[in-house]
């Protein structure tokens, strides 16, 4: 294939990596992005096959199909709760991927040549340079998003305190940087730069734990956001070395939309990135028992489904218990009974409900609720106050009145959605237990709610079995 074509085929998968994260920022259309993107992917691989001279398509196919075949296996057995566990381990592959790919091109053109030179002066400054930060950037991404993930899973429980942990982690920095630095400009001897460029890649491994140990578990979806930022600088650097522009064009997509996210999860719980990555969220006496209330009112389903017999207009309010209980079926079957019995019915999305960006849509969308059912949080906040019910599955924070009502509040400042508002508003969760911000939620004792306790698809289950 000549090279023009090479660079219009490159082109193309470029603008199909562009126009498929523009379709992603849209529910409607963020499965035919995805789609779009998988195929920019698939492009970019076989190009690069192609472009390197491996050029059999056995060798192709080969790796596609056990590509494939591990992607599909890992999704298939995976929960739509677990999604953040995934994301980790695909991002830690990818920063794992980054740091191989440039080790490789180090033992290749430096390591295995034997001459006398500096890397620099074998690999070109640029390649050099690019090659250690891919080592630096993709290891460190690695060992934080296994911690990322055990965290997640529940194996690594706790926050242990590490003692000046910004001094550990600045020197950690600069003395792989400094390996890095010696490793390329100054040896000559192949087996020493060698050396250095392992102690490159242990010191990168260690930055990762030492940066993510610390923060709590119901933070790492934020840190994960910022390892994927990561991994894409990481693939960035790896282009640089190899000089791939594709490569470099992805890395830098990735890098920019990681950040981007993690500034918009920050915001949306109005906490800065410094305050995330300080770590110790948490880790206070968590407030919110059962004794710090005073009147709670609660019902069983046949008692709230009289009451939502006679509502013409209903917000239902999905939160991490609604996906922790695998509850989506059943609220949309209480939704299709209200509107049977001729009520209007919403789902409100807040933008960080859940443990993840986007869990309630993805949640919600393997139910097959119809998109035009959801409505994110600026959309439906004005209409609480005319809404007859309100019913909060699992969710606790972002309908917390405290983030308006108490400037000490950890939320102090988050927007929520104003379901008190409502004329009735129902909580399904099984205790009066907090959420994820460890604190108490004065909803629970508003005159006009009403506390369905057990497990959300349990309660929905009943009400939608009264209902009909
Ligand atoms: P939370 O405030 O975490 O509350 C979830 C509630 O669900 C809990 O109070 C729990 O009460 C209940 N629950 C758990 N399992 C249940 C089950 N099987 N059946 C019924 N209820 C169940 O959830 P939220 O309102 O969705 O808020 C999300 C929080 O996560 C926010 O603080 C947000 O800042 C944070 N966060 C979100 C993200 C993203 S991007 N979404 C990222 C990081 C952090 P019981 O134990 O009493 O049942």
């Amino acid at each position: 294939m000549g090279a023009d074509v090479l660079a219009l085929v490159a082109l193309g998968s470029v603008a199909l990596f562009v126009v498929g994260l523009k379709r992603l920022s849209r529910i409607r259309t963020a499965r035919s992005g995805n789609a779009l993107m998988a195929a920019g992917m698939l492009l970019a691989v076989v190009l690069t096959l192609i472009e390197q001279g491996l050029v059999d398509y056995r060798w192709i196919a080969g790796g596609l199909a056990v590509g494939a075949a591990g992607g599909v296996a890992i999704v298939l057995r995976a929960k739509a709760t677990a999604m953040p566990e995934i994301v980790a381990r695909f991002n830690g592959f990818g920063g794992a991927a980054s740091a191989l790919v440039a080790l490789s091109l180090f033992w290749r053109h430096v390591v295995e040549s034997g001459d006398a030179v500096t890397a620099s002066a074998a690999l070109g400054a640029t390649s050099a340079a690019t090659l250690v930060l891919s080592v630096l950037i993709g290891a460190t991404t690695f060992s934080g998003s296994i911690i990322a993930e055990l965290k997640l899973r529940g194996v690594l429980k706790g926050q242990p305190t590490i003692p000046v942990r910004g001094g550990v982690m600045g020197l950690l920095v600069l003395g792989g940087l400094a390996l890095g630095g010696v490793a390329v400009l100054g040896v000559e001897d192949p087996t020493l730069a060698a050396g250095l460029v392992v102690g490159v890649l242990a010191v990168s491994l260690l930055t990762g734990l030492v940066l993510v140990t610390p923060i709590g578990g119901a933070d790492m979806p934020v840190v994960i956001s910022l390892l994927n930022s990561l991994s894409g600088l990481a693939a960035a650097a790896t282009g640089f070395a190899l000089a791939n522009n594709l490569l470099i064009i992805a890395g830098t997509i990735v890098g920019a939309a990681g950040l981007i996210l993690t500034q918009i999860m920050c915001a949306a719980m109005n906490r800065s990135l410094v305050n995330v990555m300080v770590g110790g969220y948490g880790t206070d006496a968590p407030s919110g028992d059962a004794a710090e209330y005073e009147s709670i009112v609660s019902a069983d389903a046949e008692e709230a489904a009289m009451v939502l017999e006679a509502a013409q207009s209903v917000i239902i309010v999905p939160g991490y218990g609604l996906a922790a209980a695998r509850a989506q079926n059943a609220a949309y079957d209480v939704a299709k009974a209200l509107e049977a019995r001729g009520a209007t019915v919403r789902f409100a999305i807040h933008p960080v409900a859940g443990r993840m960006p986007g869990h309630m849509n993805v949640v919600l969308a393997e139910a097959e609720v119809p998109y035009d059912l959801l409505y994110e949080m600026d959309e439906i906040n004005q209409d609480f106050s005319q809404t007859d019910a309100v019913i909060v599955v699992g969710a606790n924070d972002v309908v917390n009145p405290a983030a308006n009502t108490e400037p000490g509040s950890p939320i102090a400042g988050m927007p929520i959605l104003e379901v008190g508002k409502a004329r009735r508003v129902f909580v399904i969760k099984r205790s009066l237990a907090p959420g994820y911000a460890g604190i108490k939620n004065a909803l629970f004792e508003a005159d006009q709610t009403v506390m369905l306790f057990g497990d959300a698809k349990a309660v929905l289950d009943g009400l939608a079995s009264e209902l009909s």
